[in-house]
């Protein structure tokens, strides 16, 4: 058992027994990504990896990626490693579901994104998401991971605890190689 996988269980009343498939799920794919990334201090890659790792463990996820804050222009998201159908290039804080999360710094759950006041439908065929908060290191905001489903409804706690508890332990301590993960 290593330390992600304890954390993912302790972070949701979900991951304690009996599990939930979804729950096991996310568990299995935490220790996978560990230990893909052991030893990568590159973010690219860690994104990368993480997003190609999650849409193909979850048959729901019908989009997913990254959105991170803009250095040059820090009121603004710009699109990073994702995998799905062409997303927008770049999301002002508090606008669409992306942008509320990033201003909050709060996980978004929203099970019908057409009954969202501002969403940005990139896709028609989305009908619900969840956008995580990624902090670095430091606990700054790094940028916001965005899954959209085809599915109403396809979110839940579950995945609000898998992917917050697999985001910190990717981003929100030291890189290997001293690389701060901001
Ligand atoms: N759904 C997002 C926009 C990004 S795309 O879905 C890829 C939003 O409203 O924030």
């Amino acid at each position: 058992m290593t330390a992600l996988t304890d954390d993912v269980m302790a972070r949701s009343p979900a991951h304690t027994p009996p599990w939930t498939d979804k729950a096991k799920a996310y568990v299995e794919v935490a220790a996978e990504i560990e230990a893909v990334l052991e030893g990568e201090p590159n973010l690219i890659a860690r994104m990368t990896t993480v997003v190609a790792l999650l849409a193909s463990t979850f048959d729901s996820y019908f989009w997913t990626g990254f959105y991170l804050v803009d250095p040059d222009r820090p009121d603004q998201l710009v699109v990073g490693p994702y995998q799905g159908t062409l997303g927008c290039l770049r999301i002002a804080f508090g606008r669409g579901v992306c942008g509320v999360a990033a201003l909050s710094e709060k996980t978004q759950i929203v099970p019908d994104v057409h009954a969202f006041p501002g969403h940005i439908a990139c896709d028609s065929r989305s009908n619900s998401e969840i956008v995580v908060p990624a902090f670095g290191s430091d606990g700054a905001l790094i940028g916001v991971l965005d899954v959209d489903s085809t599915a109403y409804g396809a979110f839940d706690a579950v995945d609000a605890a898998g992917l917050e508890a697999i985001l910190a332990q990717v981003f929100g301590r030291p890189a290997p190689d001293g690389e701060a993960a901001s």
